[in-house]
């Protein structure tokens, strides 16, 4: 993991009651402690409306943690504040207590605001750090990190983006989004541009067609409210696999630096062919997940979850079909699905490239039908699986296919650091690489916008059903109907070769 050196800083967390400061902020900063990369001093102060004395929310925290005997040295760190988060006044209190927590641990003013809040906080919580003066980094460095959701639309995002520079420059925010954080999605970077396999194959000439899948057999378990105020474009296209696409899309970054980095994402963003009233339908198949049986058991639908809507039109699963009008990927489709209550939870990016020109073996047909794919399995079991033809042993030439399956856990026994491990050091170091920039947000809600707008203005703009349990309605077949290989359909279990098994 990152070696570099930490500063002494204090994190504070707006929502520290909320579910993201215990389920994963808490556990993130132990492991970081545990593997002595906070450095020394550091401090948590945790924020929120709640009544709660220090110990009371040291108490509460110690229920995420593993049982350990240094438990006690962590939560000594931990420090609560409760204030009226929409007042304005009520920031002196914090700057003070953010003072004396200084003198305490006779520390800079290095500060980390992280805002786990409900999203209308956060354009008033940095208006009102800025009020007492927590903006300035004239005794060390402030840096904001902004959770998801970033703006529900492109106005949104462009008001949200232009409220927060008012208070803080573009250097000082941290947008961030997990997907970035995981170790597999960094890793693409690394196949990528570490290896010269694959450059010259890495564009239309050699690849058909890209599909960037990522499942969840969950439903929407206790945030149908959100939930169903968002749906999937929203929850996790614009986000997460907008990401994805753009790190196998991009051009090699000069160096790896956050601008370097995030210039090239833009690119891909900027030529990504934007859609129109006229083209989404043809492109875009939304759908809703409906009651079935699974495995015997009676599986309620989407509109029957807590918080939903009964009529609603919320879509619970997004495939979709874009162009990139660039030199590498004229002509080649990249196919996004996403998706609730699906056979499996992956997420895997699957490269399908184009058949070998000519064929020599077989009757040319059975090879012809199966050309190199090469899967990067994001998670679970991450890896990458490569398959090609091979000879079947013995008299004549037949062609099998064959997988080679590399296994991101065979590659040592390093621990791999969690999403919020990686994002959290890296904002306390100051390196915003794996966070994203104000411009390629905004740019990637563009191009969400004419699906968002044709969906909400058309009554007519159908959502298919889908049973709950399977790969989504048939519409998203047809999508890809006439592209190499079709949708994979990857199941949980692995079998010994490293495949997943096949439904
Ligand atoms: C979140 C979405 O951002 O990502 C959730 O709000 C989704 O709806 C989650 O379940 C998926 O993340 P992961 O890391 O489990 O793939």
């Amino acid at each position: 993991m990152n070696m570099k050196k930490t500063e002494p800083h204090i994190l504070v967390i707006f929502g520290a009651s909320g579910d993201l400061t215990k389920r994963k902020l808490i556990p993130a900063i132990y492991n970081l402690h545990h593997q002595k990369l906070l450095g020394h001093p550091f401090a948590i102060l945790g924020v929120s409306r709640t009544q709660m004395s220090d110990e009371e929310f040291r108490e509460k925290m110690l229920e995420f943690l593993p049982e350990n005997e240094q438990n006690n040295d962590f939560v000594s760190h931990l420090h609560y504040e409760s204030i009226q988060t929409s007042e304005q006044d009520e920031y002196k209190k914090l700057k003070e207590r953010l003072d004396k927590l200084k003198k305490q641990l006779n520390a800079p003013g290095n500060i980390v605001f992280y805002l786990s809040t409900p999203p209308n906080m956060y354009p008033v919580i940095p208006m009102h750090l800025a009020s007492v003066g927590l903006n300035s980094q004239e005794d060390g460095f402030k840096r904001l990190i902004v959770e998801k959701p970033f703006g529900t639309n492109l106005e949104s995002a462009k008001s949200l983006n232009h409220d927060l520079l008012e208070y803080f420059n573009e250097e000082q925010l941290y947008r961030i989004d997990h997907y970035l954080g995981k170790e597999t999605v960094q890793n693409l970077l690394v196949l990528r541009f570490s290896n010269s396999l694959w450059e010259p194959l890495w564009n239309h000439k050699y690849i058909d067609n890209v599909q960037i899948t990522s499942s969840e057999s969950l439903g929407v378990e206790k945030r149908g409210g959100y939930y169903d105020h968002s749906g999937a474009l929203r929850d996790m296209v614009q986000n997460h696999l907008m990401q994805l696409l753009g790190l196998v899309a991009m051009e090699p970054p000069t160096v790896v630096n956050a601008d370097s980095i995030r210039n090239e994402m833009l690119k891909v963003f900027q030529s990504i062919r934007p859609l129109t009233p006229e083209t989404v339908s043809a492109n875009v198949v939304r759908g809703q997940y409906t009651s079935s049986r699974i495995k015997g058991i009676e599986v309620p639908g989407y509109r029957e979850e807590e918080g939903v809507n009964k009529q609603s039109r919320t879509e619970t699963f997004v495939a979709m079909k874009l162009q990139i009008d660039n030199w590498r990927w004229s002509g080649t489709p990249f196919f996004i699905r996403t998706g609730k209550k699906m056979p499996t939870r992956v997420t895997e990016i699957v490269i399908n490239f184009r058949p070998a020109p000519h064929l020599l073996f077989n009757s040319g047909e059975e090879q012809k039908s199966q050309p190199n794919q090469l899967v990067i399995r994001i998670q679970p079991d991450e890896g990458i699986l490569m398959k090609m033809g091979l000879k079947v042993p013995g008299a004549g030439f037949n062609v099998q296919p064959v997988n080679m399956n590399f296994r991101y856990a065979e590659l040592s026994e390093a621990y791999l650091p969690t999403a919020y491990e990686r994002l959290l050091l890296d904002c306390i170091h100051g390196d915003a690489t794996l966070y994203s920039r104000g411009d390629n947000v905004e740019k990637a809600w563009e191009l969400m916008q004419p699906i968002l707008n044709e969906w909400e203005n058309n009554p007519a703009a159908p959502l298919h059903g889908y049973p709950a349990g399977s790969w989504g309605p048939a519409e998203a077949d047809k999508l890809i109907s006439g592209h190499l290989n079709g949708w994979r359909y990857p199941c949980k279990n692995l079998s010994n070769d490293g495949e997943y098994c096949e439904l």
